[in-house]
């Protein structure tokens, strides 16, 4: 477990600003979930509360970061039950990833809902799954679901080290993908869920590349890998048995 971040504390006040009705300090947070939080003290000392007098304004004492409220939150990450834990309504979820789980691999990118970088997996309970932004997206959303990050696709050993990547990441790799890798996450996921639909309803061949600019079309990358993933996908789905039904 980590603190919170200033980072992730200037986005929960952003978060926070709809709930100025919270009671809750962030000091009385920091108790409750047992971290530390590195932010501007709350009580002046006595000299700065003697320069005080003169400067306070008349709502120093109502900025949103100081008062939020907790909910109760559980959920189930790559299989692995999680809560309930405390949690400040309005944590954007890929916060409570990275902040609450250690889970860093889902990317920041723009933080408005528009690269995708940030996407996880939600499984829902017919078998089908969908990609969520976590970026605009609150943990307490997900409460009761089922999550995968890009942390739950290679296969790991008892010690947590990967021991075998996954087909799809495997093939982006042979393909020379990603160059940074920022996006990287966002595309595997799109790309696992897409291949996982197939499985259940194979495409037509002459489908094939429209099937696969639906599934990575919302995804940016910024290195203008396009091509290359693009090619990495259909290689899964043309040497992946059973996702191509007119297959020769
Ligand atoms: S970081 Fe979430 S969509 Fe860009
Ligand atoms: S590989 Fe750099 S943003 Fe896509």
């Amino acid at each position: 477990m980590t603190g919170l971040t200033q980072h992730t504390a200037r986005r929960l006040e952003a978060a926070l600003t709809a709930h100025p009705e919270s009671t809750t300090t962030l000091a009385s947070m920091t108790s409750l979930s047992n971290r530390t939080i590195s932010t501007t003290p709350t009580t002046p000392t006595p000299s700065a509360d003697a320069g005080a007098a003169t400067t306070a304004r008349p709502d120093a004492g109502i900025r949103p970061l100081r008062s939020f409220q907790l909910k109760p939150l559980s959920m189930t990450v790559n299989g692995r039950k999680i809560g309930p834990v405390e949690v400040p309504a309005g944590l954007p979820m890929i916060d409570f990833l990275h902040e609450y789980l250690d889970l860093t691999g889902s990317r920041l990118g723009c933080g408005q809902g528009i690269c995708h970088a940030c996407v996880v997996i939600l499984d829902h309970a017919d078998g089908t799954s969908d990609e969520i932004r976590t970026c605009i997206t609150g943990a307490h959303f997900f409460d009761g679901k089922r999550v995968r990050t890009i942390e739950a696709h290679a296969t790991r050993n008892a010690a947590g080290e990967v021991v075998e990547m996954s087909p799809i990441q495997q093939k982006f790799l042979a393909h020379f993908s990603f160059q940074c890798g920022y996006c990287t996450p966002g595309f595997v996921n799109a790309a696992t869920v897409l291949i996982e639909r197939l499985k259940r309803e194979p495409v037509a061949s002459a489908e094939i590349e429209s099937t696969i600019l639906d599934a990575l079309n919302d995804h940016i990358c910024r290195c203008t890998g396009y091509v290359r993933y693009y090619e990495a996908v259909k290689d899964v789905i043309l040497t992946t048995p059973g996702l191509v039904r007119d297959a020769a």
